[in-house]
């Protein structure tokens, strides 16, 4: 039996990491970490740390592997399901040959998934497929999402009272507008500034980028002020660093 435990670790800052974390990682016999080329934002450099900081069992092991690229048919909304469906075929081969050649009959693997792995990540789906091929258990320690970053950062409540919440992404913000029968709106996985799309009477918006990091930016207030703020500094901040991640909540007066 091959056990992977998938340890969610926050946002980048280091005390995200739970002890629960710790103690997986530490119970690891491999530790794999996700390399994309020389893109900042695979944040390897930033797992690494994180595991020299905690992991002090003398047999866990570090391995590293490429992520595949992304199909660029994923452009089209039409093929945007099918490019990503093909994409977690190829990370799963990728760990597959991983699994086989680093603990090929039993043992326990660790993966540092970023925020918390119920959310927008895909590693879950990605396990799923090796189950198909390996007996293999999967256990998850959860971490510290994104959008708790964000509250935590505005000490703002998530949502109002009584109400729900949408959460969703820059792409459908774009596509489909403000999500019915929502008051407030959280917007992940946004490259492009979606709320400019979005009527802004009555909207106040919680944004910010690089969460838990000492890089760390907040803005809030009524859209229509800040939104050319926030495409500004966006700009600036992603000039500056080679990359970002950035997330807000966008909440209607009711
Ligand atoms: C692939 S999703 C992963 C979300 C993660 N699993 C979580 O629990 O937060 C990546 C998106 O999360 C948000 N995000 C992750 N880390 C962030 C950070 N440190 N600051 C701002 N947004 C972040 C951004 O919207 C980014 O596009």
């Amino acid at each position: 039996m091959i056990e992977l435990s998938l340890v969610g670790i926050g946002t980048g800052n280091p005390d995200h990491l739970t002890h629960q974390g710790v103690a997986a990682l530490n119970a690891a016999d491999v530790i794999l970490i996700p390399r994309k080329g020389d893109n900042k934002a695979d944040l390897a450099e930033l797992r690494e740390a994180l595991c020299a900081a905690v992991v002090s069992n003398p047999t866990t092991r570090i391995v590293h592997f490429d992520m595949p690229v992304r199909d660029s048919a994923d452009a089209n909304p039409a093929h945007y399901a099918a490019a990503v469906n093909r994409w977690h075929d190829a990370i799963a081969e990728i760990w597959h040959a991983k699994i086989r050649a680093h603990v090929p009959h039993e043992g326990k693997l660790a993966l540092l998934v970023w925020g918390d792995p119920s959310l927008y990540d895909s590693t879950l789906r990605i396990a799923q497929r090796l189950k198909l091929r390996l007996a293999l258990q999967v256990s998850v320690v959860p971490g510290i999402t994104a959008l708790q970053a964000l509250t935590g950062a505005h000490a703002i409540p998530l949502n109002d009272i009584n109400a729900p919440v949408t959460i969703t992404t820059g792409r459908r913000l774009r596509e489909h507008g403000w999500p019915a029968s929502a008051d407030t709106v959280a917007v992940m996985l946004d490259g492009e500034c979606s709320f400019r799309h979005i009527k802004p009477a009555g909207v106040r918006i919680w944004w910010g980028a690089y969460l838990g990091m000492p890089e760390q930016l907040l803005l809030s207030g009524p859209l229509a002020d800040v939104a050319p703020h926030i495409v500004q500094q966006r700009q600036t901040a992603r000039a500056a660093h080679g990359w970002i991640m950035d997330t807000y909540l966008l909440r209607r007066a009711t």
